[in-house]
């Protein structure tokens, strides 16, 4: 395995990538092997990039305070197989005095009201800046991105399209804990009490999927919730690619949607979702 803090050739020939924040879990060993697989099948590296993006924060302690854990990442890399860790600091993301994100496009998907967009503005804007620029140095042929964040999913499927790369996005399953919790590199942040709170954010989202109506599952979820000591920020029922709000979308049987959740538990901000089928049609 090599660890490249600038691409070179390999990268830049074509890669499956993985990109990450780095604190790597459970979740991105799952990416990972996907990645893996996928870049044995296409005779090309696989990659995993680490790279803490500044611009996506917009609450600087949140930035701050994000984990670092670079000699298990890299751990878990070389026993995954990665072929490549590409590392770059902010000067080779963000070329001082270079213009890098002109041909960034951000969908329409990030800003639906009342999702992620209204609490953590401009943070799609970062992601796609970031994601795009990530393409652009390593050239993947294929880019693996976990469904845990949806939206995020959801935006950079439709830049790549909109840009006209000739890049496959792989969604990847949420992992989760054996109490349901997502894994996120969030939860190292959490303290053994807020650990066993946040386990009411998956208990919501499933509990929801047998509701017949997305506001009798949106009732359900934020009762779940609050019961739990949870105040979220959100706990919502969309369609699953637009993530418009709809009046009604239950009464379209053809429509697939997504309950998603966003909440503090104990100071930490987690988010997580489930597909959702009205139960009149599953
Ligand atoms: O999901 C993440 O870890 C980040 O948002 C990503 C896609 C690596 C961009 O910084």
């Amino acid at each position: 395995m090599r660890v490249l803090h600038t691409p070179d050739h390999d990268l830049t020939q074509r890669c499956v990538l993985v990109p990450t924040m780095g604190a790597l879990h459970g979740g991105h060993a799952s990416l990972i092997q996907a990645a893996v697989r996928r870049a044995r099948i296409e005779g090309v590296p696989s990659a995993v990039s680490i790279f803490v993006n500044p611009k996506q924060f917009n609450d600087p302690t949140d930035f701050d305070s994000y984990p670092d854990r670079m000699d298990d990442d890299l751990a878990m890399c070389r026993d995954a197989g990665v072929d490549i860790v590409f590392h770059p600091s902010v000067d080779v993301v963000y070329p001082p005095g270079e213009d890098v994100s002109s041909d960034v496009i951000i969908p329409d998907v990030a800003s639906k009201p009342g999702l992620e967009d209204t609490y953590r503005p401009g943070h799609f804007a970062g992601v796609c800046q970031v994601v795009s620029r990530l393409f652009d140095l390593c050239a993947p042929s294929a880019a693996v991105f976990g469904e845990k964040d949806w939206q995020q999913l959801q935006c950079v499927r439709t830049m790549s399209r909109l840009q006209g790369r000739d890049l496959q996005i792989i969604p990847a399953e949420t992992v989760r804990e054996d109490s349901g919790l997502a894994m996120s590199s969030r939860n190292l942040n959490l303290t053994p009490e807020a650990r066993i709170q946040a386990v009411a954010i998956s208990q919501a989202l499933f509990a929801a999927s047998n509701m017949p109506t997305p506001e009798m599952g949106e009732s359900l979820m934020h009762e779940i919730l609050i019961k739990g000591g949870i105040t979220p920020e959100y706990a919502a029922i969309r369609p699953a690619d637009s993530l418009m709000p709809l009046p009604d979308p239950s009464r379209n049987p053809y429509v697939p949607c997504r309950a998603l959740i966003a909440a503090k538990v104990g100071g930490v901000r987690l988010i997580d979702n489930a597909p959702w089928t009205p139960v009149a049609y599953a």
